[in-house]
């Protein structure tokens, strides 16, 4: 750790100084008026560091701080760019004391021989990589399991500790200690020393990365001197034992394989820095989201009655107020990001807070909402090359202090009482908190055992799939043989998610693993209820029989969505809507969408007879000569190849229904150009894996610099998440999008049926759930 000072001070402007700018500060200086003011020492930051840069993140995203002598980067598009390369942004000024030591307290410091070096996170390639790979297994979901048991135990002890007193400071009396604890334990820290190096890590920990007054400062040089002596013996003594549990024991290991890969100097700062790296982090980001919750009551109860929400819950808190506010990367050639000249040796306050709340990656991106799906796209644990290494066992500690917290404690709320943050610019979470409830009404004295309930945690990224809603059926109506449509409102009367036409959600029949899709077939301005229809398919795969035989007026269920992949081009001169069956369902709000937009459009639905479709008649009202109705047992089925002989310039050809109709609708559509097909599916047999059919292959991660193995009867999703790589998924069939990654090179496989043709051919995507590489390697961007 080198004691440059990243405290505020007064270094001259990086980049030549122009002619007088209006725009500019009235001395002629590059640097705007609010970039001069930038301090994060200051409240403002303190308080909401992704408020404080608001303007920076919509005027200017990229600022020099003079007071910082940092370059300040506030967009998620170009922080995650500065992630991605770790050659052109070294990390090794991530570590660097916030405040500088005078030369008393250096001195103190060498007089305990403190030689606190490169780590992980703050070592530069090619030493960091073949690192973190010998290093990587203990993180792994797989390896992370066998601590859950500990973190519960704990969580549970220091509940009952409090439960009856109406009142706890949480952060003192549980989030500060628990974390540590684990920290000890993961690091594999002898019983006897835990109290010791407890008691120096708190020290170091809370002056490191504040400002410690000058007369403070020696006081600390001696906690943080003996920390690094004490962690020197501890490691001494593992190296005794060396196949005990542990990720150190794990590195002694690894040494005696890979000296020159594992160090000496590693384990040694190592011992020390992993302390700190699992600890304050997620002891803050706990706090931080209990009092995110408690401050928004109505997700708090939501919370209690779905703890299938906290693994998203918990990251949407990473997202929105993380305990990582900002990292720091340093420039190692001249360079450019997001059009700005980046100078050699400038340095970067990359204000991961801020790309957290850019509208341009999260819509409505200060609204708190734990069903986001992509909250997980939060950059507090970094991304790429350097991603916190800890991020899963975080997670897991988070969820299961969430768990415990609405399961015993639904009626806590926050006291009244004002926050405080030890000022520093990149670790961030309220010195206390005080919350508050009535021990008479504590849930287990009615019901002793909610104590030992024990929900399990999902280890890694949150699926999609726990992302659900209540709703209730306000109507189940008959509109035609065999379909029922279901109305479905708010519990709270309260509006529902926004959505547009061609949109689906998923509905849980029964049990969150038989769900189904179901297009939305009301009117989007109707914010009150969503509208779908279910057809009795009896040789189905159940989701409809049971809608049918179960579900009535008054009924709960849960849904999640809506999510659109069948967007209509709003932009177009003419659509052609063809509909089969209960395929009208998304179809028919698109010619709603269509008409209200005032396009030229033409819909046409196919079905065996007008008795088994639905929605004829509104649809004749409101479109008119614009429908064409095809009933079978009417004779008049509908002549597809007729109909789209001859391609319509500026046309689009939207189509939903049975799995024949839309095949044969590729084949009519082949003298049409590319992509003037687009086609809704439910249901794809392609993402089936069969193994003795599949061969193994190899994805290189750019971004991570990870060489992996997917082997035939595993998908690459579970190869990347087993190898702690985050993605998202959802259906995990090849249906719906989710899974998406960047192809760099290499030849995909496509197994979905997401991808249109030319997509497909471009070869610049592929889903992860299902597709494959054709032969060889590939790269994505990952
Ligand atoms: C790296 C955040 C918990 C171990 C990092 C980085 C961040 C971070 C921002 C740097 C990423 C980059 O440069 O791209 C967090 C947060 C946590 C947390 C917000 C809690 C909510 C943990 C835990 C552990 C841990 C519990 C260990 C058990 C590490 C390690 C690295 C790291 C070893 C270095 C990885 C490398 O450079 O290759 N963390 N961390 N972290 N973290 Fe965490
Ligand atoms: Fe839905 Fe992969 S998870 S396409």
């Amino acid at each position: 750790m080198s004691d440059t000072a990243t405290s505020p001070r007064t270094s001259g402007c990086p980049v030549a100084h122009g002619p007088l700018s209006s725009e500019r500060t009235p001395t002629g200086c590059p640097v705007s008026q609010r970039a001069a003011g930038f301090d994060p020492f200051e409240d403002g930051y303190q308080q909401d560091p992704p408020e404080y840069v608001r303007w920076a993140r919509e005027q200017e995203p990229i600022f020099f701080s003079p007071k910082l002598g940092y370059w300040v980067l506030t967009r998620y598009e170009d922080i995650k760019a500065v992630f991605r390369d770790n050659i052109t942004f070294s990390p090794s000024i991530a570590l660097e004391k916030i405040t500088p030591t005078g030369e008393e307290a250096n001195a103190v410091l060498a007089s305990y021989g403190f030689a606190l070096n490169r780590t992980l996170v703050n070592e530069d390639e090619p030493a960091h990589m073949p690192r973190r790979r010998a290093l990587m297994d203990p993180f792994t979901p797989e390896a992370l399991k066998h601590h859950e048991p500990m973190v519960r135990e704990l969580a549970r002890e220091y509940v009952d500790r409090f439960i009856d007193d109406g009142r706890a400071d949480l952060v003192d009396q549980m989030l500060w200690e628990i974390p540590l604890t684990v920290a000890l334990h993961f690091l594999g820290v002898p019983e006897e020393d835990m109290d010791t190096l407890r008691k120096y890590s708190i020290a170091h920990t809370v002056n490191t990365w504040g400002r410690p007054r000058p007369e403070e400062q020696v006081a600390v040089a001696h906690a943080v001197g003996n920390f690094w002596q004490y962690a020197g013996k501890v490691l001494d003594k593992m190296r005794q034992d060396p196949d005990a549990p542990g990720w150190m024991q794990y590195g002694i290991r690894k040494q005696m394989q890979h000296p020159e890969v594992v160090t000496d100097s590693y384990l040694h700062s190592m011992m020390m820095a992993g302390i700190v790296a699992a600890h304050e982090t997620t002891a803050n980001a706990t706090a931080n989201a209990v009092k995110l919750l408690l401050q928004h009551p109505q997700v708090w109860r939501e919370l209690c009655e779905d703890p299938g929400l906290i693994p998203n819950a918990v990251e949407e808190c990473l997202r929105h107020n993380g305990s990582v506010a900002a990292w720091r990367r340093m420039v190692t050639k001249d360079t450019q990001v997001g059009g700005v000249d980046l100078p050699a040796g400038s340095r970067l306050l990359i204000v991961t807070s801020s790309a957290n709340h850019d509208e341009g990656h999260f819509s409505d991106a200060d609204l708190f909402d734990i069903r986001r799906d992509n909250a997980s796209d939060h950059l507090t644990f970094g991304y790429g090359s350097h991603q916190c290494m800890g991020k899963n066992l975080a997670r897991m500690e988070m969820q299961i202090f969430l768990e415990e917290f609405t399961r015993r404690l639904p009626h806590m709320r926050l006291s009244e009482q004002r926050f405080t943050y030890v000022p520093n610019t990149s670790f961030r979470g309220p010195e206390h908190l005080w919350a508050e409830w009535d021990p008479a009404t504590n849930p287990e004295r009615a019901n002793p055992g909610l104590r030992d309930v024990r929900v399990p945690v999902r280890i890694g990224e949150p699926s999609a799939q726990s992302i659900a809603r209540p709703v209730v059926v306000q109507g189940v109506t008959p509109v035609a043989d065999g379909i029922v449509r279901l109305r479905l409102a708010s519990p709270d009367g309260k509006p529902l998610p926004r959505w547009t036409a061609g949109a689906h959600i998923d509905v849980e029949c029964g049990t969150p693993e038989l769900s189904r899709q179901y297009s939305l077939c009301g009117d989007p301005d109707d914010t009150g209820a969503f509208e779908v229809a279910v057809l009795h398919e009896p040789d189905g795969r159940g989701g409809s029989a049971w809608v049918h035989a179960n579900v009535k007026e008054g009924d709960r269920l849960r849904i999640r969505g809506p999510r659109n992949h069948f967007r209509l081009d709003e932009s177009l001169k003419k659509a052609i809507f063809i509909a089969g069956g209960i395929g009208i369902t998304p179809v028919s709000a698109m010619a709603r969408r269509a008409k209200a937009l005032g396009m030229d459009y033409e819909l046409h639905y196919s079905g065996r007879s007008r008795a088994s479709m639905a929605f004829v008649d509104e649809l004749a009202a409101l479109h008119g000569e614009r429908l064409h109705v095809h009933a079978a047992d009417e004779g008049r089925r509908n002549d597809l190849r007729a109909l789209l002989a001859q391609p319509v310039q500026g046309a689009q050809v939207y189509a939903c229904g049975p799995l024949r109709m839309l095949e044969a609708l590729e084949d009519c559509c082949a003298a049409w150009p590319e992509g003037a097909l687009r086609v809704e599916h439910f249901e794809s047999t392609l993402a089936t894996l069969d193994p003795s059919k599949e061969h193994a292959f190899e994805v290189e991660l750019k971004d991570s610099g990870l060489v992996l193995t997917v082997p035939p009867d595993q998908t690459l999703l579970t190869a990347l998440r087993a190898a702690n790589v985050d993605v998202q998924s959802d259906c995990e069939e090849g249906l719906c999008g989710s899974c998406e990654v960047r192809v760099l090179s290499g030849k995909v496989d496509h197994r979905d049926v997401v991808l249109t043709r030319v997509e497909r051919e471009a070869n610049t995507k592929m889903m992860s759930c299902c597709s494959r590489a054709c032969e060889g390697r590939l790269v994505l961007e990952l």
